[in-house]
């Protein structure tokens, strides 16, 4: 088996995803940079290259089936393995003023797509790669969540509890679920599956507000992708350790 470990960033023409590309491939990751748009990949790529980082380019859009069977496909002919997957790819979905998503008033339209990708896609990647995680001998999943998706900090006046955001703080609390099942299942397997949150990033995402930059919030999930054998699975960290779910 090649010395060079294999990572997939989805989402990572941008933003944290990019970074967490970035990340890896400073530590001699060759990255695969999963992006749905054409340009957007090819852009992230070269910049990428350019920086020295080892990267492809793989077209997927987390809410496509067809398009993630290609990408897990693409994977395998690059490189017949995955060591690491990080599933960065999410959206808030429509928001009122101050990020809010009012539950009383609440478009379903917004919370099928906000789960469609940030849940559903994630399982749809997730189970489209692990035959390919399952080839490796330290295979890692890290789902980037939310200290919004915390029920602990929403029931509390913390400040990481964030705004009413009544489709993604609860998408993300499903991912966090979901997670756990994933390290219930996989437990006795050498696959090691967390959630990260990155903070408070200023990202499109959040219209480049917040104190953190996309370095910054890259990295808790840069150490869950590289955690060693025998480390913490089925828990949701942030820089300064683990947030209760
Ligand atoms: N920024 C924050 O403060 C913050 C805080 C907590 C958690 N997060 C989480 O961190 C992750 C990254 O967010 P970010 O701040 O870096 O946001 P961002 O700059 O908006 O980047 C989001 C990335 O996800 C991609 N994406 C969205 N839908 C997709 C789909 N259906 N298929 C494939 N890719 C898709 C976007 O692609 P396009 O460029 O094509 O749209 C983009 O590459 C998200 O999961 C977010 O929930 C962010």
């Amino acid at each position: 088996m090649s010395e060079t470990k294999i990572a997939l960033v989805t989402g990572a023409n941008k933003g944290i995803g990019y970074e967490i590309a970035a990340g890896l491939g400073a530590l001699g990751y060759r990255v695969g940079v999963g992006a749905r748009d054409e340009p957007r990949h090819e852009a992230a790529v070269e910049k990428l290259r350019a920086a020295g980082v080892d990267a492809f380019g793989v077209p997927l859009d987390v809410t496509g089936d067809r398009s993630v069977t290609d990408a897990a496909e693409l994977v395998e002919r690059q490189a017949g393995r995955l060591d690491v997957l990080v599933n960065n790819a999410g959206i808030s979905g429509e928001t009122g003023p101050g990020w809010a998503q009012d539950p009383t008033t609440l478009d379903l339209d917004v919370v099928r797509t906000v789960v469609e990708t940030n849940v559903i896609g994630v399982i749809r990647v997730t189970n489209a790669m692990l035959p390919l995680l399952r080839r490796s001998t330290s295979p890692r999943i890290v789902n980037v969540s939310s200290s919004v998706a915390s029920l602990t900090l929403q029931a509390s006046s913390d400040v990481k509890a964030g705004p009413i955001m009544a489709a993604y703080s609860p998408s993300k609390s499903f991912l966090n679920a979901v997670t756990v099942q994933y390290a219930r299942q996989l437990a006795g397997t050498n696959i090691l599956i967390n959630a990260a949150c990155p903070g408070l990033v200023a990202t499109d995402f959040t219209g480049f507000q917040g104190p953190r930059t996309p370095e910054q919030g890259a990295a808790t999930a840069i150490r869950l992708a590289t955690l060693p054998d025998g480390g913490p699975t089925g828990s949701f960290f942030e820089d300064d350790g683990v947030i209760p779910w």
